[in-house]
């Protein structure tokens, strides 16, 4: 110190830079919630201080101050960006010199979650394998649990891995990471997977149960045919009278006759059918005739 003093007064600068160093506030640092102090130190003799991040200089920003003639060098509010690595450059008139380089930790995260199933699908059969992967952004590196339906399973890490679904697995699958620096967490989207049961879904129909459909099939034509001939027909029959003389020869009137055959012949009569031989056919054709009054003139 006196030395130093007794230069100053005699006018000489002579005391070479050395020894620069660089004190850190800390290093372990949160994204968006951390600033960070360096403070550079050196012996010498009339001393400039400038601070390098990476090969730029800084300047004084909203984020960033200095103080202490340059010496102090104050981030606010770091961002992922901010790691360095940092020097510190001290010169007087004789030299310089550039402090080792400080990088800075800084966690941040997690961000940006993804989650993908290992074949993009939505529907799966039972007994399938599904892997389904989680990532994010995120320094250290997150850690990730996994979710059906919002109900939190057992599983933990980047990877779920679901062999031989069944049906029950069905629902909305999603992953939250959780960053334990930052102690910040991000949910993914929720991903369908729905499991359908392997089997034909005609298979849980018996022989007994397709008769049945199909008598109920001829029960409701039978019923339909029914309703025909006590409400419709009258009203039809009322309609082509009041048509005019060419009734009688009007395709429509024909099919409103064989529908009667046929009704009588599917009820167990020995009614013949004439040329036209299928009284199921006629039945099908008549009982959906009275909907389609248009197409009726076609025929
Ligand atoms: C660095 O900072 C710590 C506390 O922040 C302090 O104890 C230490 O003396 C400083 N070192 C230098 C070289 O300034
Ligand atoms: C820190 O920076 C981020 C983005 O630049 C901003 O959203 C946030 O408000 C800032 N926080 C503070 C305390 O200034
Ligand atoms: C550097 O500046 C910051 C704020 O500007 C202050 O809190 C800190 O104590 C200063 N450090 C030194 C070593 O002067
Ligand atoms: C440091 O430089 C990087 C680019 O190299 C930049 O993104 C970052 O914002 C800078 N940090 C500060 C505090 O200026
Ligand atoms: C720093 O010193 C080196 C030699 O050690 C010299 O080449 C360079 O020009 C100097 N820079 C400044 C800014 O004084
Ligand atoms: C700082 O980081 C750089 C790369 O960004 C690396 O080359 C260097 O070795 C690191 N320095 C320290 C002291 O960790
Ligand atoms: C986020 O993810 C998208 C695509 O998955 C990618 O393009 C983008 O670069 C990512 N952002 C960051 C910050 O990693
Ligand atoms: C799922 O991951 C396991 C390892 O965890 C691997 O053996 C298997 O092949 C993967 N299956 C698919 C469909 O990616
Ligand atoms: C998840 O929700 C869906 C729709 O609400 C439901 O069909 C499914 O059974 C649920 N899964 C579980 C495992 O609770
Ligand atoms: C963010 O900063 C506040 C105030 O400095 C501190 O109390 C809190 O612990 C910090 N959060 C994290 C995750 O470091």
């Amino acid at each position: 110190m006196k030395m130093t003093n007794i230069i100053i007064i005699l006018g000489i600068v002579s005391v070479p830079v050395s020894s620069v160093t660089v004190n850190v506030s800390s290093t372990d640092l949160v994204e968006f919630n951390s600033s960070v102090s360096l403070s550079c130190s050196s012996s010498g003799s009339s001393l400039s201080f400038l601070w390098l991040n990476r090969s730029s200089v800084f300047t004084a920003t909203d984020r960033v101050q200095l103080t202490d003639g340059g010496r102090n060098l104050t981030i606010v509010n770091v961002s992922r960006y901010d790691q360095g690595p940092f020097n510190c450059r001290v010169s007087n008139a004789v030299r310089n010199k550039t402090s080792k380089a400080v990088n800075l930790s800084i966690n941040y995260g997690p961000g940006n979650i993804t989650l993908k199933t290992s074949l993009a699908l939505e529907f799966y059969v039972t007994g399938s394998n599904v892997n389904l992967s989680c990532s994010a952004v995120s320094s250290p590196t997150a850690q990730f649990t996994w979710f059906l339906n919002r109900t939190k399973l057992p599983d933990t890490g980047p990877e779920l891995t679901l062999t031989n679904i069944q049906t029950s697995q069905s629902g909305d699958y999603s992953c939250q990471a959780f960053n334990t620096k930052t102690l910040r967490y991000q949910t993914s989207q929720p991903s369908p997977l729905i499991v359908l049961e392997h089997q034909p879904l005609s298979h849980g129909c018996s022989g007994g149960c397709i008769a049945g459909i199909v008598i109920a099939a001829v029960v409701v034509v039978d019923v339909v045919i029914l309703v025909y001939f006590l409400w419709i027909k009258p009203d039809a029959a009322a309609r082509t009278g009041g048509e005019g003389q060419d009734n009688t020869t009007s395709p429509q009137k024909q099919e409103l006759e064989y529908a009667h055959i046929s009704f009588q012949n599917t009820d167990g009569g020995t009614v013949q059918m004439g040329p036209e031989d299928n009284p199921t056919q006629y039945a099908e054709i008549n009982a959906y005739r009275p909907h389609e009054p248009s197409s009726m003139t076609n025929l």
